[in-house]
């Protein structure tokens, strides 16, 4: 019988490239997720999966029944919006999370994959980042995800193997899409303006991954042997996948016929930087092989970009930009003072 997996927040921009990903592959997925960007589609739907539509901040212990693992994405999923209200960080990306991985243990659930980030690491430092490295978390969001890995650690046992899975800055085209990423952002800019401009110095690093990879390697954890991966943290990429800012940019620009490259280095311009040692994930899935690179992402996100006919307008309009778009329904009175829906 096909193993049944419920994965938290499969409407957004990984979640709706995973689920259907994870479908294919012979899973019963359901998914679970209160659809703050239910509305906000660039291309169409990869697949369709059962749907339970909820918060998270809501569970109880019948929602959790019959799974064999789950597969936790659900979060507010950057600093700007941790930034936002750091109340609703916290309840949702930790004290919601602990609920669910409670009950999930509760109900016998015996894999429960969290999606972490590298962002943890901090944001100064040259030296690449180990998952020994000491934590520097700077904001509410990267607080957030040290709090969970910290306290899903205790919960570990020989029934419940969490593994915390730290990812880099994700590209590449979704039916969720976010324009608020890296690379997106980068080829976004050059085909609706023609221009990239830096306003570092260009010299941070990011490890970037094509949301597809994504997908796969969460796989790789739900499949590997027990005592691989049992109540670990891994840096989930490959070395050569983390790039400075200019060469990303570099690369949109060429990706983009006619594009030009602006450099504006400006004091306070984002200067956080990380790069990620990913041998722990290499030796632990030597044949996992990365299918995408940023040249072969960034011209895909092009193509995508061409097809769907945005223009500028559409590229800064609140629907792609996680921020705005949280703004535009609790401006419209659509989500309450909690980050609730009113209605529905
Ligand atoms: N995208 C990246 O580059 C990246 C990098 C590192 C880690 N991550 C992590 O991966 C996960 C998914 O990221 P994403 O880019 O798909 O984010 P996203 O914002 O596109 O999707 C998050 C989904 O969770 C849902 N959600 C949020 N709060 C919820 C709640 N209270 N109850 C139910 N559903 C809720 C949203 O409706 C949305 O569909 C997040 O945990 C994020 O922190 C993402």
């Amino acid at each position: 019988m096909a193993k049944r997996i419920l994965i938290t927040g499969h409407n957004g921009y990984i979640g709706s490239v995973m689920a259907p990903h994870l479908a294919a592959a012979g899973y019963d997925v359901v998914g679970m997720d209160t659809g703050f960007f239910g509305e906000c589609s660039l291309v169409p739907e990869l697949g369709l999966v059962g749907t339970i539509k909820k918060d998270i901040r809501d569970l109880n212990a019948r929602d959790l029944e019959g799974f064999n693992a789950v597969v936790h994405l659900a979060a507010l999923s950057n600093d700007p919006i941790g930034n936002l209200n750091d109340g609703w960080t916290e309840e949702i990306n930790f004290k919601a999370t602990m609920k669910l991985a409670e009950l999930a243990k509760a109900a016998g659930v015996d894999r429960f994959l969290f999606s972490s980030s590298c962002i943890m690491y901090g944001a100064s430092s040259t030296a690449d980042v180990t998952e020994d490295s000491p934590l520097d978390p700077k904001t509410e969001y990267a607080r957030s995800k040290v709090k969970a890995e910290h306290a899903l650690v205790k919960m570990a046992d020989k029934n419940f193997s969490p593994i915390y899975i730290r990812n880099g800055t994700i590209y590449g085209v979704s039916p969720r899409m976010r324009f608020d990423t890296v690379l997106n952002d980068l080829v976004g800019r050059a085909a609706t303006t023609g221009k990239v401009t830096v306003f570092s110095d260009g010299k941070p690093w990011r490890p970037v991954m094509h949301v597809q990879d994504v997908a796969r390697y969460f796989q790789l954890y739900l499949e590997a042997p027990k005592e691989k991966i049992h109540n670990q943290a891994f840096n989930s990429g490959a070395n050569d996948l983390n790039h400075q800012i200019i060469e990303l940019a570099q690369i949109a620009v060429a990706t983009v016929p006619g594009a030009k490259l602006e450099m504006q280095p400006q004091p306070g311009a984002d200067q956080r930087t990380y790069k990620a040692d990913f041998g722990k994930f290499a030796r632990t899935f030597p044949d996992f092989k990365f299918k995408w690179n940023v040249r072969t992402g960034a011209q895909e996100l092009y193509e995508a970009y061409k097809k769907a006919g945005i223009t500028h307008a559409d590229f800064v309009d609140k629907k792609f930009t996680r921020l705005k778009w949280l703004h535009y329904l609790l401006d419209s009175g659509r989500l309450d003072g909690s980050l609730r829906w009113k209605t529905n």
